[in-house]
């Protein structure tokens, strides 16, 4: 481990040299906060976080919870979540409970397909508590006599399947909802979830260095829903896997004077005297891991960047000048992204920039969630590109993640070089990930379990194995790979096996031989000999 922190610390240092980071390592934190430390313990972090920079993985330095002011919270009793597969299967089988993700068996459920989310939510973010109805409307892909959510603590207080009382029993992060008439094949459906209570971060294997999930940041008074992989289940029940993906209406009702940064388009607000009502919709197909609120003292800025796409940014209020200067090559950034993948995937973009200090970003959809810590501009540009390639089209599993993170790791070296040219800092940051990755034997990332899930093999051998397969192809077959794939993909989700096979369609066997070895074989290949 110390050679690892060694060669990670001397990484960065090549790495600021070349300056794109500012930020070298971090230390490895460790899960937030106490509070949030559960009886099953998370596995320890011994990790370095992923990487520096492009995509730096954040924690959230600040607790998410601390103790309130007044009103006592109360301990969060959550249990980890459950049960995770230890070691991947190969076959995803899948059943009520879950749709059998190799890494996560219990996330997302069989039976039905939801098609619309409504989430009717007011926040009283002093006590840090909510009341919602959150209202599915779904297809049944099979008979359902009785179906699950995922969903993970808070009270319940009715459920309904078409307007009638369902009877309902919970197991963990498992609601089994048993509708008074059974549901047939094919069936649309729609059931409303009505819960209170005060929201409890999720302790995620995967993520051992951050809580997730509706997480309240008290100094700065502050809740921000972060959820990658497992955390939408924390506030609202759905169908927690992005092989299900939806539209979302989300309205938010909060206390003068907070305001609501969320998904998509702010449709409405609507003045209820002591509160306010945030009505955002979501009209894209999105996974429930990139659904986010954000409630706080933030002010809008609103620009409009290329084909009219609307870029809003929340920045905390009184800091538009502190912020708004790094993110102005967005519009720019966003012509050049399209320029390789096909037009940007949302109608609007933009970032709520958190007045806290944590070392990751996340590319919630439409919207991206900034500690101000992380704002620079590899980390910007990282996250806008996951809104082609994460969220646009997502990894079919979990262990599939490689395809999002190798690819926002390696296309902010993509945009440097086409500002500052190759020399700069794509070819010396690429030179240092190789001695990094050949020196520390970086496991393959395809092949990753929760304890690396956000780590080395997908941050630095990720985006060498996307460099090394340029470099073998060539600049045209490697930009054509890169579009076909997206273009393929886009709005739905793609295997590692599926971005292989678009590899050798258009780059031979020869890429198929070399994405197998970087990706699945443990053994680090040779760099491509480049001429
Ligand atoms: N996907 C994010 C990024 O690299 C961060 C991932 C780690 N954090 C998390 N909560 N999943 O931009
Ligand atoms: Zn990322």
């Amino acid at each position: 481990m110390k050679k690892i922190l060694t060669a990670l610390l001397i990484l960065s240092a090549l790495l600021a040299l070349a300056a794109c980071q500012e930020e070298p390592q971090a230390e490895p934190t460790e899960a937030p906060a106490a509070e949030v430390e559960s009886p099953t313990e998370a596995p320890p972090t011994e990790e370095p976080p992923p990487t520096e920079e492009p995509t730096a993985v954040p924690e959230l330095t600040e607790e998410p919870m601390e103790e309130p002011t007044e009103a006592p919270m109360e301990e969060p009793t959550e249990e980890p979540m459950e049960e995770t597969a230890e070691e991947p299967a190969a076959e995803m089988v899948a059943s009520q409970s879950g749709l059998g993700d190799p890494l996560y068996p219990l996330l997302g459920n069989a039976g039905y397909d939801v098609q619309h989310y409504t989430i009717d939510l007011e926040a009283e973010p002093q006590g840090n508590t909510i009341a919602a109805t959150t209202t599915i409307d779904a297809q049944a892909t099979q008979a359902l006599d009785s179906f699950n959510l995922d969903f993970a603590g808070l009270e319940i207080s009715e459920i309904t399947v078409d307007g009638e009382t369902a009877e309902f029993s919970r197991d963990g992060q498992e609601l089994t909802v048993t509708p008074a008439t059974a549901i047939a094949d094919g069936a649309a459906f729609t059931t409303a979830v009505t819960y209170s209570g005060v929201p409890e971060p999720i302790v995620d294997p995967g993520v051992p260095f951050t809580a997730i999930g509706w997480l309240r940041f008290l100094d700065e008074d502050i809740i921000s829903v972060i959820s990658e992989p497992s955390g939408a289940m924390s506030w609202f029940p759905n169908n927690n896997h992005q092989l299900d993906k939806a539209t979302y209406t989300m309205r938010i009702t909060v206390p003068e004077p907070y305001v609501v940064a969320a998904n998509g388009e702010l449709a409405e607000t609507v003045d209820n005297g002591d509160t306010t009502t945030y009505v955002w919709e979501m009209d894209d197909l999105m996974a429930s891991y990139l659904a986010t609120v954000n409630i706080g003292a933030f002010e809008r800025d609103d620009t409009i960047g290329p084909d009219g796409i609307l870029l809003r940014n929340y920045y905390p209020a009184g800091r538009i000048d502190e912020f708004a200067p790094a993110f102005e090559p967005t519009a720019e950034m966003i012509e050049f992204f399209s320029s390789i993948l096909g037009p940007y995937p949302y109608d609007v973009y933009g970032a709520v920039v958190l007045p806290v200090d944590g070392d990751f970003a996340l590319e919630t959809q439409t919207l991206s969630v900034f500690p101000q810590s992380a704002v620079d501009e590899m980390t910007i540009a990282h996250e806008l590109m996951h809104q082609w390639l994460g969220n646009s089209l997502s990894p079919a599993t979990w262990q599939d993640i490689w395809l999002n993170e190798g690819f926002s790791a390696y296309f902010p070296f993509l945009w440097d070089e086409h500002v500052n040219g190759p020399e700069a800092n794509l070819l010396p940051a690429m030179g240092a990930y190789y001695e990094f990755v050949a020196g520390a034997q970086v496991p393959p990332p395809a092949t990753v379990g929760l304890d690396n899930l956000f780590a080395e093999p997908i941050y630095v051998r990720g985006p060498l194995t996307l460099h090394a397969l340029r470099l073998v192809v060539g600049d045209e077959v490697f930009f054509d790979i890169m579009g076909t794939y997206y273009e393929r993909f886009a709005g739905g989700t793609a295997s590692t096996a599926d971005f292989i096979d678009v590899a050798a369609e258009l780059g031979g066997e020869d890429a198929r031989e070399l994405l197998n070895a970087w990706l699945y074989e443990a053994e680090v290949p040779p760099f491509p000999e480049t001429e």
